[in-house]
């Protein structure tokens, strides 16, 4: 029987490389998706190919009913859930006097009522099991602020006191809650921002280089392995320096 590791967001330029080394690690994992149906097939297929258990789940994660009928679906199919990684996430940027009451909600909703409805869906489970490992993906953003990105920072900043929150009232059941903070890593998210803004953020990481989407990865793997198993409320940045 294997364990079973949620991520959300699977498809995505992190969520891929996260899903792929929970796989490696042994978990059965479900690959949570929105809209990439095909994208989410297809890295399942990959996965069983190479040895592991895989499966794609589709939830909008805004919705609370469809997260849950969507957790009661991966129990079901693939068993207890035992790691979430909370990783679906949208930017809408605009300076706050652009943005628009739409911008704010969805980005919110995304990212951290998403964030929420998925811990509210597994925790009773995992204290009743007593044990559970929970990983937020919140973002540098979310503790150094940017331009253009209020929303997405507030989204963030917000991840992070959840973490926090749930951490304290979940450690008796030998549930951790952890948050990560990505820096600025090679992926579609920054590749899309224009090449002086690049330019101008390269000189700001001492790195000197965007991260590689595998070392979020390593680092969720960190958490929800032995290596991890004392660490909760934490917030762990990697970020090339960008942010100390
Ligand atoms: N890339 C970076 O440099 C960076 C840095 C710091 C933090 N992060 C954070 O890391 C996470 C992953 O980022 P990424 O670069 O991999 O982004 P990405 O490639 O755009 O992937 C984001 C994922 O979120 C899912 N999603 C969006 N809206 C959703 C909704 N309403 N319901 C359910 N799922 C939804 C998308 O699903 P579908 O494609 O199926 O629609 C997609 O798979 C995000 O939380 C992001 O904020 C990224």
């Amino acid at each position: 029987m294997h364990n079973v590791a949620l991520v959300t967001g699977a498809p995505g330029a992190l969520g891929k490389p996260i899903a792929e080394r929970l796989a490696r690690g042994g978990f059965a994992v479900a690959l949570h998706y929105h809209s990439r149906e095909e994208a989410a097939r297809r890295l399942a297929a990959e996965i069983e190919a190479s040895g592991g258990v895989a499966g794609p789940f589709r939830a909008d994660v805004r919705s609370g009913a469809e997260v849950a009928a969507m957790i009661r679906e991966v129990e079901k199919t693939l068993g207890d859930v035992t790691v979430v990684v909370n990783n679906a996430g949208l930017v809408r940027d605009r300076s706050i006097q652009k943005m628009t009451e739409e911008d704010w909600s969805v980005v919110l909703d995304t990212n951290l009522k998403g964030a929420f409805n998925v811990c509210h869906s597994v925790v009773a489970g995992m204290r009743a099991r007593n044990h559970g490992r929970i990983v937020n993906i919140s973002s540098i953003v979310g503790a150094m602020g940017n331009f253009g990105q209020a929303n997405y920072a507030a989204s963030k900043a917000g991840l992070i006191g959840l973490t926090k929150a749930l951490a304290r009232e979940t450690a008796r059941f030998g549930v951790t809650v952890n948050a990560i903070c990505p820096g600025f890593m090679d992926s579609p998210m920054v590749n899309g921002v224009p090449a002086e803004v690049r330019q101008k953020l390269l000189e700001q990481i001492p790195l000197r280089r965007f991260g590689e989407p595998e070392a979020v990865a390593e680092s969720v793997a960190y958490l929800v392995g032995p290596g991890g198993s004392y660490v909760t409320g934490q917030v762990l940045h990697v970020n090339g320096g960008m942010y100390m």
